[in-house]
């Protein structure tokens, strides 16, 4: 049997916790915009995701307030939902009913090896629920159920792409089908890959750190971005030379990187550019063009967020588009799995 060639197809999505941050969107949500002009592209907020660690009837409206609140996110920062659907995971049923058949492709091995999951449980594994264990193969169905071949992402989600590799070839090779599900590229791009905390610059910039002040949030006000970046964290040296001499300083290498990501320049033209400077000039300038890059969106997602029937009409249709290409694959995997009827 000859292989298949997939046409170039992208999915990614974000989880509706908390307010999405400069990470999600220099990391990933940037790319995606660009990545609209030269391929088909789906976009999910992936709510299914979101009750793996916090969810219960207390939680019920702040999720949906959540997943309106990402789609905004993603509108406002330039994704044309007409061009690319914008849709929530727990509309499209293929993505779990797919989840179910890779949870017995996958082994019980190679989800012992996911680091995040023992990143966010620590020493409490026991309490976990079990979603939170299988989720890599939840998102591996979230990309495969479009056969999407291409996935545009942060650096720390480079292990679950590796992951839906192994199952996308277990499958093919299980069910005698070469080719059916593509190996999916990761597109890990941009000088601004992994965002670290404004408060200590060896750890990432995240939704659940107690610090507000470590990160940027998207609906952060101008004095707020402003503030932020004038407290974040640095040394007393001034700005090197070159990139060498960002070696063990990585609070300075982030205020660079985070730089680059909104200029749309190198972090080499940057760092030419401040050599020697202080700090204090330094983040003056990058507080003038963090608030020119972000505040637009935030006042776009607030005037999106004010007619809420509306993103609901968006997910809706965004849903209706991303389940005309899901259903057929389904129905093949259900035909390759040997599911009659
Ligand atoms: P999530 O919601 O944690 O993050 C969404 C995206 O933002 C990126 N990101 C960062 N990039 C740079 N620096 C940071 N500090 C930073 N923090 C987050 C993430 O890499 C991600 O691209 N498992 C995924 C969601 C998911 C998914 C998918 C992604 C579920 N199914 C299918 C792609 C395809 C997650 O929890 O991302």
């Amino acid at each position: 049997m000859t292989a298949i060639t997939h046409t170039n197809r992208v999915l990614s999505g974000m989880q509706p916790t908390n307010t999405l941050h400069l990470g999600n969107y220099l990391g990933a949500l940037k790319n995606w915009v660009a990545m609209q002009d030269r391929m088909e592209c789906l976009y999910c907020v992936v709510d299914m995701h979101a009750i793996t660690q916090d969810s219960g009837y207390g939680k019920r409206e702040t999720l949906a307030a959540s997943i309106r609140e990402v789609a905004a996110a993603y509108i406002a920062s330039g994704i044309d939902p007409k061009k690319s659907p914008v849709f929530n995971q727990s509309r499209v049923p293929e993505h779990a009913e797919l989840a179910w058949v890779f949870s017995c492709v996958a082994r019980l091995g190679w989800m012992d090896r996911m680091t995040q999951f023992k990143e966010k449980t620590g020493k409490h594994k026991e309490r976990a629920s079990v979603g939170l264990y299988t989720y890599p193969i939840l998102m591996a169905a979230d990309i495969l159920i479009y056969q999407a071949t291409h996935v545009p992402v942060g650096e720390d989600q480079r292990q679950h792409l590796e992951l839906t590799r192994d199952i996308a070839q277990k499958f093919n090779n299980d069910f005698a089908a070469p080719g059916f599900f593509p190996l999916t590229e990761p597109v890990i791009t941009g000088p601004a890959t992994r965002v670290m905390s404004l408060r200590d610059g060896t750890k990432k910039m995240s939704k659940t750190d107690e610090s507000d002040m470590s990160r940027i949030n998207l609906t952060d006000d101008a004095d707020t971005i402003a503030s932020k970046i004038r407290k974040a964290r640095t040394d007393p040296n001034p700005l090197p030379e070159s990139a060498k001499g960002l070696e063990g300083r990585p609070e300075a290498e982030n205020l660079i990187n985070i730089y680059a990501a909104l200029a749309d320049e190198e972090a080499e033209t940057v760092i030419r550019r401040f050599a020697g400077h202080q700090f204090s000039s330094f983040k003056s300038e990058l507080a003038e063009l963090a608030v020119a890059k972000l505040t637009p969106i935030a006042a776009e997602m607030r005037r999106l967020l004010a007619d809420p029937a509306e993103i609901d009409r968006t997910l809706k249709d965004g849903a209706l588009r991303a389940r005309a290409i899901a259903a057929p694959i389904m129905d093949e995997v259900k035909r390759l799995v040997g599911f009659v009827g």
